[in-house]
């Protein structure tokens, strides 16, 4: 038997995102400064151990469908198929967010371990600009991680690709016939104001409308039924070409159909990926809290979820992590 855990909306918890390290082994430059950030030491770091026991918990007691391993970049973490394999027990539906980069080293003993899904983050499809904009000269191997991901099975794969006016914008239809051709489903991600230099300023989003009508243009699209909780609205080509996704954070806030928490690298229970406060899971568990009162923590947390972000108000405040920081 579980017990939904919902919030003070009435908005029910399906969904949890496990950032599984902070580290990565690109810069990108909307989401780190060139030289990194401080890496989180070791000890800070939750163990699978700890990681298994808080999404058990959620999983057995709250009915959590979803897991979702973010980073930083999941595949930094040493022996990852290890911690696929814990949470693949669990019975549900287990994904991961990646750069791509290690896939076709890793994706076989993945999917192996019990991995379901990977979304790939590629943001172009120009070698020069991939360098700039990613501060490493990997295009090549996301490119071969994405066949790499599809050959080993993982369906569907998403490639997760942010837009920022005067950088990729040029790049929209370029990226929707790469994801034609390769089979995978293209979503065009809002630039949202989580980069690490602060630079966000709304004249970079490329809104959602503007990316439907610029593929519209070229390719018969339609929209596809309601998304529910997730954040992509989805269209489909209409000769059979396949599907794309735009996640519209900041023009068509989706918050009131939120379904999902977070956890950071070092244990840190977030509601929102905007969210200013954490509840310190780590020191629960450490300290050596059983599960009734780590529960008791986390009806807490999410009774006091709030509506949503406030991207589009002047009291907008911008969370002090980075992206990396949070887990996208
Ligand atoms: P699917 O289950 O495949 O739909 O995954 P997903 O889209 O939920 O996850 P993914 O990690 O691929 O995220 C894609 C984009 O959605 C990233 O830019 C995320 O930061 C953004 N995103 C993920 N969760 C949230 C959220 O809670 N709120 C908002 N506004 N954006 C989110
Ligand atoms: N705005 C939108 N998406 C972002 N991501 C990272 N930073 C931002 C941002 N400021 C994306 C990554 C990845 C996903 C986890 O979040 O490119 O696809
Ligand atoms: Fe790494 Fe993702 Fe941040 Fe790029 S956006 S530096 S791939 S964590």
């Amino acid at each position: 038997m579980t017990a939904d855990l919902v919030d003070s909306f009435g908005r029910i918890v399906r969904d949890l995102r496990i950032a599984v390290t902070d580290r990565c082994n690109f810069r990108c430059t909307y989401c780190m400064p060139a030289e990194g950030l401080q890496w989180l030491p070791r000890e800070e770091i939750l163990s699978f151990e700890e990681i298994e026991r808080i999404a058990a918990l959620l999983v057995r007691r709250y009915g959590v469908e979803g897991i979702r391993l973010t980073g930083g970049e999941p595949t930094v973490r040493a022996h990852l198929p290890v911690l696929v394999e814990k949470l693949a027990a669990l019975g549900v539906d287990l994904s991961m967010t990646t750069n791509g980069t290690s896939l076709r080293l890793l994706a076989a003993d993945l999917r192996a371990a019990g991995l379901r899904r990977v979304n790939v983050s590629l943001d172009t499809l120009h070698r020069e600009r991939f360098s700039e904009m990613t501060r490493r000269d990997e295009l090549d191997r996301v490119l071969d991680g994405i066949d790499a991901a599809v050959e080993a099975g993982f369906s569907p794969v998403k490639v997760n690709v942010v837009i920022e006016r005067g950088v990729n914008d040029g790049e929209v239809l370029d990226l929707a016939v790469f994801g034609r051709e390769r089979g995978v489903e293209i979503r065009f991600i809002e630039f949202m104001p989580l980069d690490a230099q602060g630079e966000w300023d709304r004249s970079k989003v490329l809104s959602q409308d503007e990316i439907v009508a610029t593929i519209g243009a070229s390719f018969p699209i339609e929209r596809m039924p309601a998304r529910g909780a997730a954040p992509a609205d989805r269209w489909r080509y209409l000769d059979g070409g396949g599907t794309i996704g735009v996640i519209p954070t900041v023009t068509h806030a989706f918050c009131g159909d939120c379904d999902r928490v977070r956890i950071t690298a070092d244990g840190q229970f977030r509601t929102c990926l905007f969210a200013v406060d954490e509840i310190d899971l780590r020191a629960a568990v450490r300290r050596g809290d059983d599960d009734e009162a780590i529960a008791r923590l986390i009806e807490d947390a999410v009774a006091a979820k709030w509506a949503g972000h406030q991207i589009n108000q002047v009291n907008f405040v911008r969370p002090t992590r980075s992206m990396s920081q949070i887990g996208g």
